[in-house]
C-alpha cells in the first residue's frame, strides 16, 4: 500500500458561486476527495476537508450584471445552494468557507503583502480596453471584435483568442471591438472601447522556474496529466503573471496606489484553502494547528481538481508559496479529466448538464455517487449517460451488491429468527471466503491509497461478485432442510461479508452502509475499523432486511433524458 501519512489536509477547488453545481463538479473533483477523505478516516488517519465558495471577481462581477442583480446576491444565492448540494451528496466538509469575507481578505491581503515586501511583485503600466459607457476595463473574454491577422480576417474573435484561427490575440489590437458587457445589459456595444493606460502588479514566477521544476521532479508518482501539462508549462518558460485586475468586486490591492483594483480572482482562491483552514481550527479551538498542514511537510496536503485548474495548483500556487516563503507544498494534485453528458460537453450557459440539486429531487445521493466513480474521469474524459447511470443502478447495486445483503439478512431473519448462527462447518470454500475479506480490504485500500477510485470500486464489486456466488455455490436454501449447521456456517460468513462490506464501500457509498450497519445491528462507523477485527457475533440478533437500491424504471428515466433534449 502507497504510504500513507497519520494525519492530512485535503482541499477540494473552491467552486465560482455563480452556477450550480453539476455532475461535472462532482466527478472532478469532490467526490473523489471525499471518498479519499472518508478512507483515511476509515484507516484511523486524521483528516480536515477543506472547501468553499469563490466569491471574487470577473465571474462573479459578470454574472451580477447578467441577471441584473448585485454581486452580493449572486454568491449568497449559490452559497446557499452549494451548501446544501454538498450535504445532499453526502460531500462533508469539515469546513465550507466563502472568499467573500473579511477574515478571507485579511488573510489574502496580508500574503500579498508579504510577497510584494519580498520583492517578487513589481508594478507596471500597461494598455487596456476599457469602455466609456460601462465605465471599466474590459477582461479580455468579454471584448469582441475582427481578428486581426491578415490570413484570418474573421469576426466574433475573443479579446484572448480567435476562435477561427486559433491563435492569441492582443485585444487592443482587434478590429471593430465590441463591448460584450454592453451587449449582456442590452446596449450596442460598439463605439464605446477605448484603449486606455492602467497599472498592475505582477508576480515574478520566472524566479521560481527551477525550483518549480524540482517540485515537479520530486514526484513522479502524481498523475501523468498532472506532470505533462506542468512540464510543458515549465518547458515554455514561466512568465510574470498580473495578479491584480480593475473590478470593483472582489479584494482591494492593500496598497496605497493600488485603489480601484482588487486581487485577481486566481490570486485569492488558492489562498482561501489557508484561510479556511486557519478559520477552521480557530472555531476548534486550536489556533495554531494550521501550521502542521501549511508549514509542516510530515503531514499530508492534498489538492483535488478538474484539469482545467491544474495550472494554478500544480504551477501557479506553489509558485505564490515559494514567493511568500515559509510555507510547504502539497504532496500531490489530484486532477481528472472531464466528464462529458450524453456524447456533449457539459455547458452551463446552455444549461445542458445534470445539476446535482434537480438529480437529488428524484434519487438518493449513493446511486450518483457509485456511477461517478465507476466511470470516474481519472485517465481520460468519460461520459456520463442516464441509460448507463440507470444499468449501473440496475445491474450493479441492486443485482450484485443489494441482492446479496438482502438474501443475508432476509435468510437470517426467516430461518434463524434474526440470530446470527455459528459456524460450526470449517469449509475449505469458507475458510476461502474469510480470506476473500482480507484480500479485498487489503486491495481496495491499496488502490484508493493511490487515488485509484475506479479500480477500488471495481474491486468492491468484484468482492460482492465472489460473495455471490459463494452463496449460491453453498446452496444455504437447500442445506436448511438437511444439514442446519452447513447452512448457519455459510450464512455466519455471509453476515462477516457484510460488515467487511459496510467498511468498504463507506467511501463511496456511505449513506447506504450506515443503512447497511443498522441492518446488521452493528455500531456506526466512527473511524480506524478498516483494518480491524470484525465485529459480528454468532448469538447477537441482526435488524430486518432492507432494499437499498431500489431499481430505476424507464418512467424514472426517461424524463430524466427529455429534460435534456428540450
Ligand atoms: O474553476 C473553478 O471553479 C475555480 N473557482 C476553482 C478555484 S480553486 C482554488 F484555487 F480555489
Ligand atoms: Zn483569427
Amino acid at each position: 500500500m502507497a504510504d500513507l501519512k497519520d494525519r492530512y489536509l485535503v482541499t477540494a477547488a473552491l467552486p465560482y458561486a455563480n452556477g450550480r453545481l453539476h455532475v461535472g463538479h462532482i466527478a472532478g473533483a469532490y467526490l473523489p476527495a471525499d471518498t479519499f477523505v472518508r478512507f483515511l478516516r476509515l484507516m484511523g488517519k486524521e483528516a480536515h476537508f477543506i472547501c468553499g465558495s469563490d466569491e471574487n471577481g470577473a465571474p462573479i462581477t459578470f454574472s451580477a450584471m447578467k441577471n441584473n442583480c448585485s454581486p452580493q446576491e449572486v454568491i449568497d444565492k449559490f452559497h446557499n445552494i452549494f451548501d446544501q448540494s454538498f450535504k445532499g451528496l453526502g460531500i462533508n466538509f469539515s469546513i465550507y468557507g466563502r472568499t467573500h469575507s473579511d477574515y478571507h481578505t485579511k488573510v489574502s491581503q496580508d500574503f500579498f503583502k508579504t510577497v510584494h515586501e519580498q520583492g517578487h511583485i513589481q508594478k507596471h503600466t500597461t494598455e487596456q480596453v476599457y469602455c466609456s459607457e460601462c465605465k471599466m476595463f474590459l477582461p479580455d473574454r468579454y471584448i469582441e471584435g475582427t481578428c486581426y491577422y491578415h490570413d484570418c480576417g474573421k469576426t466574433g474573435a475573443r479579446g484572448d483568442q480567435c476562435e477561427s484561427c486559433g491563435r492569441t490575440v492582443d485585444a487592443t489590437k482587434l478590429k471593430d471591438p465590441v463591448c460584450m458587457v454592453c451587449k449582456m445589459q442590452g446596449r450596442p456595444g460598439t463605439g464605446c472601447i477605448e484603449v486606455k493606460e492602467t497599472a498592475h502588479w505582477y508576480l515574478r514566477l520566472d524566479t521560481f522556474q527551477e525550483d518549480l521544476r524540482k517540485y515537479i521532479d520530486t514526484h513522479p508518482e502524481w498523475r501523468e496529466s498532472v506532470k505533462r501539462f506542468s512540464y510543458g508549462l515549465l518547458d515554455q518558460g514561466l512568465n510574470e503573471r498580473a495578479i491584480t485586475r480593475d473590478l470593483s468586486w472582489g479584494i482591494p490591492v492593500p496598497l496605497e496606489d493600488g485603489q480601484d483594483k482588487v486581487l485577481y480572482v486566481w490570486f485569492d482562491a488558492p489562498i482561501g484553502y489557508i484561510s479556511f483552514t486557519r478559520q477552521y481550527f480557530e472555531s476548534i479551538g486550536k489556533a495554531d494547528e494550521w501550521k502542521e498542514f501549511w508549514c509542516n511537510e510530515e503531514n499530508g496536503l492534498l489538492h483535488f481538481i478538474g484539469k482545467d485548474n491544474t495550472v494554478f495548483h500544480a504551477v501557479m500556487f506553489p509558485g505564490m508559496l515559494l514567493a511568500h516563503g515559509g510555507y510547504r507544498l502539497a504532496g500531490n494534485v489530484v486532477a481528472n479529466e472531464f466528464l462529458n453528458l450524453e456524447g456533449n460537453k457539459i455547458s452551463t450557459s446552455r444549461d445542458y448538464a445534470v445539476w446535482v440539486d434537480e438529480y437529488l429531487e428524484h434519487f438518493s445521493p449513493d446511486p450518483l455517487r457509485y456511477y461517478l466513480s465507476a466511470i470516474a474521469p481519472e485517465a481520460s474524459d468519460s461520459d456520463f449517460s442516464w441509460k448507463d447511470f440507470q444499468q449501473h443502478n440496475n445491474g450493479e447495486l441492486a443485482d450484485n451488491l443489494g441482492n446479496f445483503i438482502q438474501r443475508n439478512v432476509a435468510f437470517c431473519n426467516k430461518y434463524f429468527d434474526g440470530i446470527i448462527p455459528e459456524r460450526k462447518n470449517k469449509t475449505e470454500a469458507g475458510d476461502k471466503m474469510l480470506q476473500e475479506i482480507e484480500d479485498a480490504r487489503k486491495e481496495i485500500g491499496e488502490l484508493l491509497s493511490e487515488f485509484k477510485f475506479k479500480f477500488a470500486l471495481e474491486r468492491m464489486m468484484r468482492f460482492s461478485q465472489r460473495a455471490n456466488q459463494f452463496f449460491a455455490e453453498e446452496t444455504p436454501w437447500q442445506s436448511r432442510k438437511t444439514d442446519m449447521d452447513a447452512c448457519g456456517s455459510t450464512i455466519h460468513i455471509g453476515l462477516l461479508v457484510l460488515e467487511a462490506m459496510s467498511i468498504v464501500m463507506e467511501p463511496f457509498l456511505p449513506f447506504s452502509s450506515a443503512k447497511l450497519r443498522a441492518m446488521l445491528n452493528v455500531a456506526p462507523l466512527k473511524g480506524g475499523e478498516w483494518n480491524q477485527p470484525l465485529t459480528i457475533k454468532a448469538g447477537e440478533k441482526v435488524g430486518t432486511a432492507e432494499v437499498l437500491f431500489p431499481k430505476f424504471d424507464d418512467d424514472l428515466i426517461q424524463p430524466r433524458i427529455d429534460d435534456l433534449n428540450k
